[in-house]
């Protein structure tokens, strides 16, 4: 797999690819699929779907290594709250946690009410070429702690914060419970079958140097640590949203960095390619326009080159509209000028 090997910075024929979201919206068999859930919750519960999802980056695209289909949200779902999906306004989450009796409700079997998730890993695993990747994950807990608080998606992560600077114990115990979730969720996802794990930090930009170490990053390598003791031949991938400012402090037992497309790709390399593999971050938006993705690919040529332990990605999801052509020619066009 050459997806792992470039994770473990080993030799590999071209640079490998795949990108973040790929399962999505923009593939009308993604959405013939979905139009066979009742919901997008039914849609992750229902493990033959999922891993119909999962698979037809692979078979549309011929992508590396496939994520497999589920949503970061599931975990606060089986921890107990209610998460909703609504069409054009994203998640929302109508019981937030606000207290410290909301925090001791949530339950500490998440992990084993995933079932539907192993399942999913299981049948992709089986079904997928063997040197194609299965890439399983979670949300960070800052990350899924900003959901959890303030009830969905936010702009400013007013309440959130309001919490990490008047009452820290009571996030500080938040975080705690998440990451034990997380740990264990990570690890029953690699029993089942995933190659490699990618931890999802969106939303650590939101917040200033001192609370990205306290609150999001010591968490998120608390976990990370976890993985690396128990299943040591298994990569483990940080994408670090908004993480560019803090590159020179990024520290922890861990393969890949995943950057943004903020990150100058330079200083990410001259910071972190003598510890970590890097993962990334061509701009998802030159995706509109074959130029523009032949001009941001060359730049990550230039840059990254022939380097061994460079995968290519973007810098955040894909986007519903994007048109199929242009993805498979950047697919291409990428292998082309990473051959060695
Ligand atoms: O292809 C893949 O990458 C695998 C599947 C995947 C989904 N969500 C499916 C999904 C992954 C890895 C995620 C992660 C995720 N989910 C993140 C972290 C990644 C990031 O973007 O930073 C976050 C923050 C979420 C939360 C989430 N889920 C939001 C904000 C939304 C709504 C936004 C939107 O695009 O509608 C979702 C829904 C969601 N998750 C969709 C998909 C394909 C779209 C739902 C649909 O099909 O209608």
């Amino acid at each position: 797999m050459i997806f792992i090997d470039a994770c473990f910075k080993k030799p590999t024929p071209t640079a490998p690819i795949w990108l973040m979201r790929q399962a999505g919206r923009y593939l009308s068999e993604y959405r013939a699929t979905r139009a066979k859930a009742k919901n997008f919750i039914d849609f992750c519960r229902r493990s033959d779907l999922a891993a119909e999802a999962t698979l037809q980056p692979i078979d549309i695209l011929d992508a590396d290594a496939a994520i497999m289909f589920s949503d970061i949200l599931v975990v606060p779902l089986e921890m107990g709250i209610q998460v909703e999906f609504v069409e054009k306004t994203g998640p929302v989450l109508p019981s937030p946690i606000r207290t410290e009796s909301d925090i001791d409700r949530l339950a500490d079997d998440s992990a084993d009410r995933l079932e539907y998730v192993y399942e999913t890993l299981k049948i992709t695993r089986r079904a997928l070429a063997a040197d194609k990747a299965l890439i399983g994950f979670a949300g960070s807990p800052w990350t899924l702690a900003t959901y959890m608080i303030e009830g969905g998606g936010s702009k400013n992560y007013a309440i959130a914060k309001k919490m990490a600077y008047s009452n820290p114990d009571l996030l500080h115990k938040l975080l705690r419970k998440l990451s034990v979730a997380i740990g264990d969720y990570l690890l029953r996802q690699i029993d089942a079958g995933a190659d490699a794990v990618q931890i999802f930090d969106s939303w650590g930009g939101a917040l200033e140097k001192s609370a990205f170490f306290e609150f999001d990053w010591r968490y998120t390598t608390q976990i990370a640590d976890r993985v690396k003791s128990e299943r040591p031949n298994t990569p483990v991938i940080i994408f670090g949203k908004g993480a560019g400012g803090y590159l020179e402090a990024i520290d922890g037992a861990f393969e890949v960095f995943g950057a943004d497309w903020n990150t100058p790709m330079e200083r990410a390399k001259s910071a972190l390619f003598d510890r970590y593999a890097l993962q990334g971050n061509m701009e998802p938006a030159r995706l509109y326009d074959k130029k523009a993705i032949e001009i941001g690919a060359r730049e990550l040529a230039r840059i990254m080159g022939k380097e061994n332990g460079y995968i290519f990605n973007l810098g955040h999801g894909m986007q519903p509209d994007f048109s199929l052509d242009n993805v498979k020619f950047l697919i291409d066009f990428v292998r082309q000028i990473f051959a060695r």
